[in-house]
C-alpha cells in the first residue's frame, strides 16, 4: 500500500486574541512535498495560522504537529536590513548561528537564486535601491536559500506582475520536484492558486471551509478553473455578506 508522509498536521486548532475568536477548529494535513495554497479573505486569520505553525504563537486548543524541525517563514512584510546588502540580506540567517555557516558554496547558491528571481546584478544594490516587487523577491530567495523543509509563503506574490509570477511559479515548482520541499502559501489571487498549487484550501469563520485537489489537466480547462473560481468566490462573498449582517457599532 502506498503511503504518504504527512509533514504537517493541524488538528482542531482554535485561536483567539483576547476574547476575539480568529480560529475556530482549524484541520489539515500536508503531504510531504506537497504544495498548498491558502485562501480567505483579509484579516480571516491566515498570518495568524502562520504564526502558530512557525511556533510564534500557541493554539489554545488543538494540536499542530510538524516532522521537521525547521520552519521558513516568507513574512507578508519583507524585513529586509536596510544597512546590508542583498546579497548580505540573503546570508544573513548563516551568520547567526555560534559559527557561520557562509561557505562558497552557500554564496554561489545565492546568487543562483538571485538570477531565478530577475535579480542577477543586484547583490551588492541596498534594500532602498529596490522596488517594492524586487524586495518581495530578494525575500523568496532569501526564504528559498535557508534551504528548510517546509516554507510558509505569506503572499509571495503580492506586488508582482504576470511575468514574474509565471516565472516564480517554475522556479517554486522545480524546488519542490529537485529537493520535496513542502510549501504552504497564502493568497488573495485565484491564478496563483490554480496555477501552482496541487490543492487550495479556503479558510473562512475560522476554519477550513473547503478542500480542493488541482492537477496539470485542470490548469489547462479553462471552463473547469472558471467553475472553480466562481464556487470559491461565492464562499468567500458569503464570507463578508455574514460579516457585513453583524450589527454596526454604536457611533456616539
Ligand atoms: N497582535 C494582534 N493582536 C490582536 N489582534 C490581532 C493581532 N494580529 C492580528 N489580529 C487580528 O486577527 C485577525 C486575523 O489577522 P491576520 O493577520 O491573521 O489576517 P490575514 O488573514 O492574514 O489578513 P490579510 O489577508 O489582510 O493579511 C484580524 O482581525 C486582526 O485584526
Ligand atoms: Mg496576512
Amino acid at each position: 500500500m502506498h503511503r504518504y508522509i504527512c509533514l504537517l498536521t493541524l488538528d482542531n486548532v482554535h485561536f483567539s486574541y483576547e476574547d476575539k475568536t480568529i480560529l475556530d477548529g482549524v484541520s489539515f494535513s500536508v503531504k510531504k512535498g506537497e504544495i498548498i495554497a491558502l485562501i480567505g479573505i483579509s484579516g480571516s486569520g491566515k498570518t495568524t495560522l502562520f504564526r502558530l505553525i512557525n511556533g510564534f504563537l500557541s493554539p489554545q486548543k488543538g494540536t499542530i504537529q510538524c516532522a521537521c524541525e525547521h520552519v521558513t517563514c516568507m513574512r507578508q512584510e519583507d524585513f529586509l536590513l536596510p544597512w546590508r546588502t542583498v546579497l548580505e540580506n540573503l546570508l544573513l540567517f548563516a551568520e547567526l548561528g555560534k559559527k557561520s555557516t557562509v561557505t562558497a558554496a552557500l554564496i554561489q547558491q545565492a546568487y543562483y537564486l538571485l538570477q531565478r528571481v530577475g535579480l542577477a546584478g543586484y547583490a551588492e544594490a541596498f534594500p532602498q535601491e529596490l522596488s517594492g516587487g524586487m524586495k518581495q523577491r530578494v525575500s523568496l530567495a532569501r526564504a528559498l536559500l535557508q534551504g528548510h523543509p517546509l516554507l510558509l509563503l505569506d503572499e509571495p506574490f503580492a506586488s508582482l506582475d504576470v511575468i514574474f509570477r509565471e516565472q516564480l511559479y517554475k522556479l517554486l515548482r522545480e524546488i519542490r520536484d529537485q529537493y520535496q520541499k513542502t510549501i504552504v502559501m497564502v493568497t488573495h489571487d485565484f491564478r496563483d492558486a490554480i496555477s501552482l498549487a496541487d490543492r487550495l484550501l479556503v479558510l473562512s469563520h475560522g476554519t477550513i471551509v473547503s478542500s480542493y485537489q488541482l492537477s496539470p489537466e485542470m490548469r489547462h480547462d479553462y471552463e473547469r478553473c472558471e467553475a472553480l473560481i466562481q464556487e470559491v468566490r461565492s464562499s468567500l462573498l458569503s464570507t463578508l455578506s455574514q460579516e457585513a449582517s453583524l450589527p454596526s457599532p454604536q457611533i456616539a
